[in-house]
């Protein structure tokens, strides 16, 4: 619809091209604008810029980053800083030069240094982060020609990467570093010498290499080539045009006034209009929460807003100044002033440091932050202490107010005018004797909200320790910040010691009291950390005021001495350092006889890599808009069980851009199966259940649409969302799965011990950062469709629309370039969305678009399992293990989908890597209301292993013993039966478990570990090592099979299609690899276009670990078939080129196109008898991990992991390194951050990245070793390699066990029993409640039965 005219057109330039865009719609954000191509009114239009990624629309992933520069007006300079594309409204860029990753270098024309680095450094996987990265990198080069590593890290700290495991990008960011940031500096060694370090005996042979690249090629970083700021914006910089610009939308209108009185007068005018700066408040509440504001006005132009004066008492900030700008200012401060005049600053800038990622502090500025006023604001807290004031402004005049707790809390009284705005902030400066500290606590250390925040400030009575003054106030503990302020005033007057302490905590937590129904649960935790950020400000405070003493020999008053404070203590005092991951990356080098040209076994770079760099590589949404194309959204249920009574979608159909709702009536085939309909029809089974569809013009009217759509409910029972209400309910999705061995009965009469536990891990989301998405496009004979979907299984999309649709699977082609990530989310779940657009594009006659918001996907499609688990293990007093009996439960979810499968997989591999003589592993997957859980990465051996190894743990604790010895006695040591009884030689297990404690020192260094934890009382250090068997594949030949077309052309070139599908772990490059060894041709040669089932036909879904195996040996066997065809010409013309044989072949009338078949590896399992050989073979690897935690907070950081992995010959040692890394940090997240949180009505909460945390960069381990160990063979696969897409998954476990350790460290120092419950993830709320201390003891405790918590635990 056209936008009403009188609009003033909005000029800015993308990628150096002027845009005129003269009906902007202030709704439009810049990451919307790009890939369609949107500039209707521009002269010259960028076609589709497809590089910047929409993967949360929240600001939190980078994978929209974007380079803004801009004419500061006060510094007079340009800025150039990076952005979220997906919280910028175009509106606000008049004015301002946009650079996305296609402006910066292209494959076509030249690359940037930055996108030839990160792809030749292996830092891209499924390349969907990989633009975003490289523009986060770029604005940092443009602002630091060579960035310290600390820079690099902070660049890169807002953006997410769910492949790579983020160490390959971080080492082509460092290529451009200067090495400043040794963190061993002054030691007289260097991190850079580490390749020396670690390399054990077997690194010293020459055939180990530790490079995966060649740095030496890389192109110089040229300054001068840069894009240069449009002479026409400078100009337009300095003659600003002062009258007042107006957008007009739809449905909002975009006001930006040239000056400050016209602000001022709008602001009278309009006085519920909000101000938008940074857009990083009001944009997501506009997304997820439905605000909406018709008229916004935008400050942008008002540089009276941005002016900072430095005065003899304080600081005013300007309320536009950045936070990223904020930060700058503060350290500026710091280094000018003196230490007692900065405290405040100081702990400013300590939460500046953590808060969010760089774009979010470049756009976020200091004003809208403290007018958003939310509960967890890092920095309202500390300047509510420091005693701030606000400085407004209005047509009246200005004004001052306090920036204390009744602003804070909104009292009108205390608060803005509505016509008033916000001009700057004064934050004085701290006085002599005044101490300001800052705590925060996340669900990790960077980049993630804070579960609570603590700002405090003390003043004593110069020279002693009498309390003058005292704020502290809190954030996360209500809706806004919350002051302590009765309690700090009944403090005045006291000594700062213990009894004072005391009194405190007591009293605070009396004022700060937080419901047990309290908004965002982990009520009992922030209890804790209210009274355990107190003490930690008692003990830093403590040991200022000692310094004060002693500096100035003051004689102190009221007590004679201050409490001491011992070594042990003072450990809590320091918060973990961000620091920069070193390591070391081995594997065996190819044999000095394999000729050049033969690529097989060498570090190759992704196929797409710098495609992916480049912003050029091509996913499912970024093809064009074809002609008359509609978009779908989906309308789910929201109950957990309950009968449809009615649908009422009148209004929708109503409104004009609606063309059409999908029902379950328009299916004209199956509507899915019995029990797992596609669209709900009488009942729906969970919140998320997909109802019905909505096919608009546009996307965002699509969305409108669903709002309007009625549906009333009967609710029905029983609603079941947990394991332990499944049992009770006997719900259950199928029968049980039990594997038994020897006479565990007997056996357990036997032991000297025996001890039963439970253990409870979580499920997790898939996280992949392309979101499920669809185009299917019906073509007008013959009922044919084209689809384009994001799938690990296109022949099951194929097939499910054919079924659904009721037309023959002939009809229907499926077509994958690539998918920005699957790990299992992608096997099942494409199939229901690629049919219900199906129908719809069937119905309607349109091409239809399906892509769902990361909420959406969240919600709808299930992720891993949770599971409970229980255990009961009998053993002799020296640690060997004589019988074990495990029973586990996993959520499903209310469909059956992969769980009765993921329950077969997780019991046969729940022995691991130990030979049990008596063994019942029994396992069920429970019917809930929940949304179906699905494959994901492992298949249920991630949890189901974290049970066998928890009871070795609790063995461990049992013998008085250290775990590693109990895992090593136990573990398989020669030729010998699973449970299963397929025979199998762990002899590489062995080699891979003895490496591992080689290359990490493990014994010196659980002395040393030992060491620390005597000497440090609130911090513990743990160190774990953990052995892994893991089977690769499926249990059944036919899911082996594979097949592979490859046609040779007259030119010479030649094209591979086969069955397995790019996902972003390197199937089409090592498939290339296979095909160039075959054929003896360069890698050049040959091209993969896409996986299609129009070109090879029935194929498996690729997972398993098994992709590059089985289709390995299928593009092998069509490759020898054409070189057999080939073999007479060549033997005729041996001196002949490649493209003399392929003429000479063509005018012999030989094909030159050829079918490759691989029939599968034998995998059979009797489930009557317990017995089979189900999986090809096993990949083994270990890891060991150490960690360091803090007791108080129940923060930990990673120091170190070693892994070792049995590969045996890689095919591509880079993208196996990948692999392992990628799936070891995704198996941290699994055990450490990642947590689903639900309602007691069973409504998944943590649907978007600010709730969901998967690892960033900042938790790769301080020191990251990978090798693969050499001198490995197995005879069954393509030369000798394995597959090793999942198995790095459940190495992760190591972080979780050396948490563990640390954990189990502090319950025996406080003589609390070592067995609790063991709980994944190990999120600082678990950790922080296992170290029960004085402060555990004293928060109040609820009666479960006296409130209705936020949330329900599922597993
Ligand atoms: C991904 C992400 C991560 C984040 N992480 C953290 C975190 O870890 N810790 C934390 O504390 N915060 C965090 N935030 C919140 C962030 O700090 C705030 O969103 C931000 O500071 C708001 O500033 P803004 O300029 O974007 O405000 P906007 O969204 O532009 O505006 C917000 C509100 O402020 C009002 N306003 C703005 N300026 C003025 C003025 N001069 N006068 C009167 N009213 C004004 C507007 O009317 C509006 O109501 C995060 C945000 C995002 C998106
Ligand atoms: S899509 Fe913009 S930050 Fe995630
Ligand atoms: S490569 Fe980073 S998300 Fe896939």
């Amino acid at each position: 619809m056209p936008c009403p005219s009188g609009s003033d057109a909005l000029v800015f330039f993308v990628n150096g091209r002027k845009v005129t865009e003269r009906n902007a719609d202030p709704e439009v954000t810049l990451c919307k604008m790009f890939p369609l191509a949107t500039f209707p009114s521009s002269p010259r239009p960028p076609v589709g810029l497809t590089g910047t990624k929409y993967a949360c629309g929240r600001g939190s992933c980078g994978a929209c980053t974007v380079m803004v520069s801009k004419h500061d007006p006060v510094s007079k300079k340009i800025r150039h800083f990076s952005v979220t594309a997906c919280l910028v409204p175009i509106c606000s860029l008049y004015g301002a030069a946009v650079t996305t990753v296609e402006g910066i270098g292209s494959i076509k024309t030249r690359l940037h240094p930055v996108q030839e680095r990160i792809a030749k450094s292996h830092g891209t996987q499924c390349g969907f982060c990989t633009p975003g990265m490289v523009m986060s990198m770029y604005a940092l080069l443009r602002n630091h020609l060579h960035p310290s590593e600390k820079q690099l890290m902070e660049a890169l700290r807002g953006n997410l990467c769910r492949c790579t495991g983020y160490r390959s990008i971080l080492e082509s960011g460092k290529t451009f570093c200067m090495m400043t940031d040794c963190h061993q500096k002054g030691t007289g060694k260097c991190c850079m010498d580490q390749r020396e370090n670690h390399s054990s005996s077997l690194d010293r042979k020459s055939d180990i290499c530790t490079e995966l690249f060649a740095k030496e090629e890389f192109q110089p970083l040229d300054p001068t080539q840069e894009l240069i700021f449009p002479p026409e914006l400078l100009r337009m910089a300095e003659n600003p045009e002062k009258g007042t610009l107006t957008f007009y939308g739809e449905r909002v209108t975009w006001i930006s006034p040239g000056t400050l009185q016209d602000l001022l007068e709008l602001k009278a005018k309009h006085p519920e209009a909000p101000l938008v700066l940074g857009n990083t408040s009001l944009g997501p509440a506009m997304k997820s929460q439905g605000h909406f504001h018709p008229i916004l006005l935008s400050p942008a132009r008002i540089s009276e807003l941005s002016v900072v004066t430095k005065t003899s008492d304080g600081l005013t900030i300007g309320a536009a100044c950045s936070l990223a700008q904020v930060k700058d200012i503060l350290a500026e401060s710091i280094s000018e002033l003196p230490e007692e005049k900065t405290q405040t600053y100081r702990a400013l800038l300590k939460h500046l440091r953590t808060l969010a990622g760089q774009q979010i502090r470049n756009m976020a500025s200091l004003g809208g932050h403290i007018i958003s006023r939310h509960c967890y604001s890092d920095l309202n807290p500390i300047l509510a202490v420091g005693n701030a004031t606000l400085n407004l402004l209005s047509e009246e005049g200005t004004r001052q107010i306090p920036l204390n707790e009744h602003f804070l809390a909104g009292l009108a009284s205390a608060d803005l005018k509505p016509e008033e705005i916000l001009e700057s902030v004064y934050i004085p400066h701290s006085r002599k004797w005044e101490f300001v500290f800052a705590f925060r606590q996340a669900q990790c250390l960077q980049n993630a909200l804070p579960d609570v925040n603590a700002g405090m400030r003390v003043l004593f009575k110069e020279g002693t320790d009498t309390i003058e003054d005292l704020s502290i106030a809190y954030g996360g503990v209500g809706t806004a910040t919350v002051s302590a302020h009765k309690s700090c005033q009944q403090l005045l007057g006291r000594h700062w010691n213990e009894l004072m302490l005391d009194e405190a905590c007591r009293l605070v937590l009396d004022e700060v009291s937080l419901p047990g129904s309290a908004p965002g649960g982990k009520v009992e935790f922030k209890r804790t950390l209210v009274v355990s950020f107190l003490f930690k400000f008692y003990l830093k405070v403590l040991k200022e005021l000692k310094t004060l003493v002693r500096q100035f020999s003051v004689p102190v008053s009221g007590s004679s001495r201050y409490p001491e404070i011992s070594d042990g203590f003072l450990s809590a005092l320091e918060d973990f350092p961000v620091t920069i991951p070193q390591g070391v990356q081995t594997y065996q080098k190819v044999d000095s006889h394999q000729p050049l040209r033969d690529p097989v076994g060498r570090p190759i770079m992704h196929l797409s890599g710098l495609k992916h760099a480049t912003g050029e590589a091509i996913f499912c949404d970024d093809i064009p808009r074809v002609d008359k194309e509609l978009f779908m959204a989906l309308v789910t249920s929201t109950r957990a069980h309950a009968k449809i009574i009615s649908i009422d979608f009148s209004e929708a159909l109503e409104l004009p851009e609606v063309v059409d709702v999908i029902t379950a009536k328009d299916i004209p085939g199956t509507n899915g199966g019995e029990d797992d309909k596609l669209l709900a029809v009488d009942e729906v089974l969970c919140v998320g259940h997909v109802i019905c569809a909505v096919v608009a013009e546009t996307d965002i009217q699509a969305k409108q649409a669903i709002e309007k759509i009625k549906i009333t409910y009967e609710d029905l029972e029983p609603v079941i969302f947990t394991i332990e209400d499944a049992i009770k309910h006997n719900s259950f999705l199928c029968p049980e799965k039990k594997l038994e061995q020897g006479n565990i009965k007997e056996a357990f009469e036997k032991v000297d011990q025996i001890v039963e536990g439970e253990v409870h891990v979580g499920g997790q989301e898939h996280f992949y950062m392309e979101t499920q998405r669809v185009l299917v496009i019906p073509k007008t004979e013959d009922k044919e469709l084209d689809i384009y979907v994001s799938t690990q299984d296109p022949a099951h999309v194929q097939k499910t629309v054919s079924s659904t649709l009721n037309i023959p699977i002939n009809r229907i082609t499926c077509h994958v370039k690539r998918v920005g990530g699957g790990f299992g989310g992608k096997v099942g779940r494409p199939s229901v969305f690629g049919a219900i657009a199906a129908v719809g594009a069937v119905k309607t006659g349109h091409p239809i678009r399906l892509v769902l918001d990361r909420e959406d996907d969240m919600l709808i499609t299930g992720g891993r399992h949770p599971l409970f688990g229980k255990y009961k293990v009998g053993f002799m007093n020296n640690g060997r293990i004589k019988a074990l009996d495990i029973e586990c439960y996993i959520n499903g979810g209310c469909t059956l989908d992969h769980s009765e499968l993921v329950t077969e997989f997780l019991i046969l591999k729940l022995e691991n890597a130990y030979k049990i003589r008596n063994l019942r592993f029994r396992g069920r997957a429970c019917m809930t209301n929940l949304p179906s859980n699905t494959a994901f990465r492992g298949f249920g051996f991630p949890q189901g292993t974290l049970v066998t190894e928890s009871c070795i743990t609790a063995v461990a604790a049992k013998c008085g013993l250290p775990p590693e010895k109990i895992r090593e006695k136990n573990m398989y040591k020669t030729v010998d039966k699973t449970i299963y009884k397929q025979a199998f030689s762990p002899e590489t297990l062995i080699r891979c478990w003895n490496e591992c404690l080689e290359r990490s020192s493990f014994h010196s260094r659980r002395m040393q570990v030992e060491e620390f934890n005597k000497k440090n009382y609130w911090k513990k250090k743990g160190i774990a090592i953990i052995p892994m068997k893991f089977s690769v594949g499926f249990a059944a030949t036919s899911f082996h099979q594979a097949a592979a077309l490859v046609h040779i052309y007259t030119d010479g070139s030649v094209l591979v299609t086969h069955g397995g599908n790019e996902l972003g772990q390197g199937i089409h490059t090592k498939m290339l690899q296979v095909a160039s060894r075959e054929l003896k041709v360069p890698m050049s040669y040959l091209h993969i276009c896409e996986t299609s089932t129009a070109t090879v036909p029935n194929t498996i879904a690729t997972a398993a670990s098994v992709g590059a195996d089985v289709n390995g040996r299928a593009v092998q066997n069509a490759c020898q078939i054409l070189l057999k065809r080939l073999e007479p010409i060549i033997k005729k013309n041996p001196e002949g080129t490649w493209e003399n044989w392929i003429e000479a072949a063509f005018e012999q009338r030989i094909s030159l196109s050829a079918t490759g078949y691989f029939r599968g590896y034998k995998a059979f399992m009797d489930w009557e008898k317990g017995e089979g050989d189900p999986f090809p073979y096993y990949v083994y690897g270990v890891a060991c991990s150490e960690v360091e935690i803090d007791c108080l907070t129940g923060a930990h950081k990673k120091t170190r992991t070693d892994i070792v992995m049995d590969a045996c010959c890689s095919l591509n040692p880079a993208i196996d390194i990948g692999q392992i890394e990628g799936a070891f940090i995704q198996g941290m997240g699994l055990y450490t951050t990642e947590e689903l949180q639900y309602s007691p009505e069973g409504v998944l909460y943590s649907r978007s990245s600010d709730e969901y945390k998967i690892p960033t960069i900042t938790d790769v381990p301080e020191e990251f070793n990978v090798s693969l160990l050499p001198s490995s063979q197995t005879p069954l696969t393509i030369y000798s390699s394995k597959g090793l897409g999942e198995s790095g998954m459940f190495l992760g476990s190591s972080v979780f066990f050396a948490i563990m350790d640390a954990v189990a460290a502090v319950r025996r120092e406080r003589d609390a029993a070592e067995d609790f419950t063991v709980k994944s993830p190990a999120t600082p709320e678990q950790v922080r409640m296992a170290c029960a201390d004085r402060f555990t003891e004293m928060i109040p405790r609820d009666d479960p039965k006296t409130f209705k918590p936020w949330s329900i635990p599922i597993a």
